[in-house]
């Protein structure tokens, strides 16, 4: 099974991820492809935006190679980015944070000015990614992992996984249950 483990920038999709490939026992489960990582190092975009500070992924590159990565596979794969969710995958699991506890995570990046901060926070309250995954799939699930630790999160996206091999749809991680609306800054 593939899938895309998306989320707005914080919500913890590399720190999942990390747990997954430094513990033997999750690695045997899941292969991990870091779009981030690949976008860069081979080249798969368009320069950079300064406004926004990264990368203009090409997505017909990313598409493409990403075909690539997940045509032969041994083992489940994880897609981890938050543009994961436009590529191919069985299906979607978005992680959330609530917006404050976002903001709080993101304010400890260096890298992230004030403006970077309030714009995903924002993202986040008008669920954005999930509304975008929603639109490409009707396997979407969400975690929010505003008050769980990042092997919880693990935990729950295994779970997540193995009820969807069983046919079974983990109820649980429906999307629809979070509303931080009343958060959006202006
Ligand atoms: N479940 C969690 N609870 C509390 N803090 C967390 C949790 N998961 C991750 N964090 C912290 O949140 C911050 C962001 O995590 P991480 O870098 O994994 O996010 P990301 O989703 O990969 O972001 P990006 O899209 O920018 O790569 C880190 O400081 C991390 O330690
Ligand atoms: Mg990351």
């Amino acid at each position: 099974m593939i899938i895309a483990l998306t989320g707005t920038p914080g919500t913890g999709k590399t720190t999942v991820c990390g747990i997954i490939k430094e513990n033997s026992q999750y690695r045997g489960l899941y292969s991990i492809i870091d779009l981030n990582k690949i976008i860069i190092e081979e080249g798969l975009h368009s320069g950079r935006d300064e406004e926004s500070d990264s990368y203009i992924a090409d997505f017909e590159k990313l598409e493409k190679r990403v075909k690539e990565l997940t045509s032969n596979p041994d083992r489940n794969i994880i897609i981890e980015g938050h543009l994961s969710h436009f590529l191919p995958a069985d299906s979607i699991i978005v992680l959330r944070a609530h917006p404050v506890a976002l903001r709080k995570r993101l304010g400890r990046r260096k890298d992230y000015s004030f403006k970077k901060i309030k714009e995903n926070a924002n993202a986040e309250a008008l669920d954005v990614i999930l509304v975008e995954s929603s639109e490409r799939s009707d396997k979407v699930f969400e975690i929010d992992t505003t008050n769980i630790n990042a092997l919880a999160v693990v935990k729950s996206v295994i779970f997540i996984t193995e009820s969807l091999e069983k046919g079974k749809i983990p109820e649980g991680f429906l999307p629809g249950k979070l509303n931080w609306i009343d958060l959006v800054e202006l």
